[in-house]
């Protein structure tokens, strides 16, 4: 557990509509309020559709709510913001730059002194094992690879808050345990705060704090659960905890997944 301490990230009844050509608007997520605390991981969860990445985008102020206000550091968003990174399920890696120069994109557009900047590519490539890489170009990797590099991305501008919106939701599933264990190593020793949106109920248990669920849309949180297992910083630790199935068992039920599998294969049944 973290110790509960600054407010780094902020949503404050946010709500988000959207126009529908010649078919009114429609609400995406209404009335959202959570707070996300520095070192804290919070998953957020909830069906598909309900406006989850709709949060995040409003997170990292690519998109401006229609109601309510987002904060970082007690400032509310408004367009892009240094002390937050985006990391997506794709890599959008850039194919013409090498593996170091991709990890360094970020810092570039900070200005830092070149020497500055290849002293923590350096850095960074070796933490996370990608050092003999650095040369390599995106093409000549695995999708793992590549979302590893990803990650090192999203970490090298050393944000305050991390957004992250399925970020392993498109790798296999040995691959995903690696990345998620690199992820959490790392949130734990840089003390990151983050928000993580996923659709694996064992990620969520294993590498959060704290579980958000959310409502079908238009969504809002319907519940908060708090994950009270040691070993944040190693999800294989956690997945031996017979709790964490308890936890996800929990989660399943709020999130009605059994009841939407028997409703749609009704459905099925009737067409
Ligand atoms: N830019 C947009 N314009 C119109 N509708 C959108 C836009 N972005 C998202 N939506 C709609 O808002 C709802 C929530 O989308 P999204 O946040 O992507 O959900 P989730 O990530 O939970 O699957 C969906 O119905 C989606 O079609
Ligand atoms: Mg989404």
């Amino acid at each position: 557990m973290v110790e509960l301490s600054v407010v780094r990230l902020e949503y404050s009844n946010v709500t988000m509509r959207f126009a529908q050509s010649g078919r009114g608007t429609l609400t995406a997520v209404r009335d959202v309020s959570f707070a996300v605390h520095d070192g804290e991981v919070v998953s957020l969860i909830g069906p598909s559709g309900c406006g989850k990445s709709t949060l995040l985008n409003i997170g990292s102020g690519l998109t401006a709510p229609s109601a309510g206000i987002a904060l970082v550091d007690g400032e509310r968003v408004e367009g892009a913001n240094a002390h937050v990174a985006f990391m997506l399920q794709k890599d959008l890696l850039l194919p013409w730059r090498t593996v170091a120069e991709n990890v360094m994109l970020g810092v570039e557009i900070q200005r830092l002194p070149l020497a500055e900047r290849k002293k923590r590519a350096e850095k960074l490539l070796a933490s996370f094992n990608l050092a003999e890489f650095s040369a390599h170009y995106p093409h000549q990797l695995s999708g793992g690879m590549r979302q590893r590099i990803a990650l090192a991305r999203t970490l090298a501008v050393d944000p305050h808050v991390l957004l992250l919106d399925e970020p392993f939701s498109a790798v296999d599933a040995q691959t995903r345990m690696v990345l998620q264990r690199d992820l959490a190593q790392t949130l734990s020793k840089a003390r990151k705060t983050a928000l993580l949106i996923t659709h694996d109920l064992l990620e969520a248990v294993t590498l959060s704090d704290r579980v958000l669920v959310m409502s079908a849309r238009p969504g809002t949180i319907i519940d908060e659960i708090a994950i009270d297992l040691p070993h944040r910083d190693d999800p294989f630790a956690r997945r031996h905890d017979p709790k964490v199935n308890d936890y996800a068992a929990r989660l399943m039920d709020r999130l009605e997944i059994s009841r939407v599998a028997i409703e749609s294969q009704a459905a099925e049944g009737a067409a």
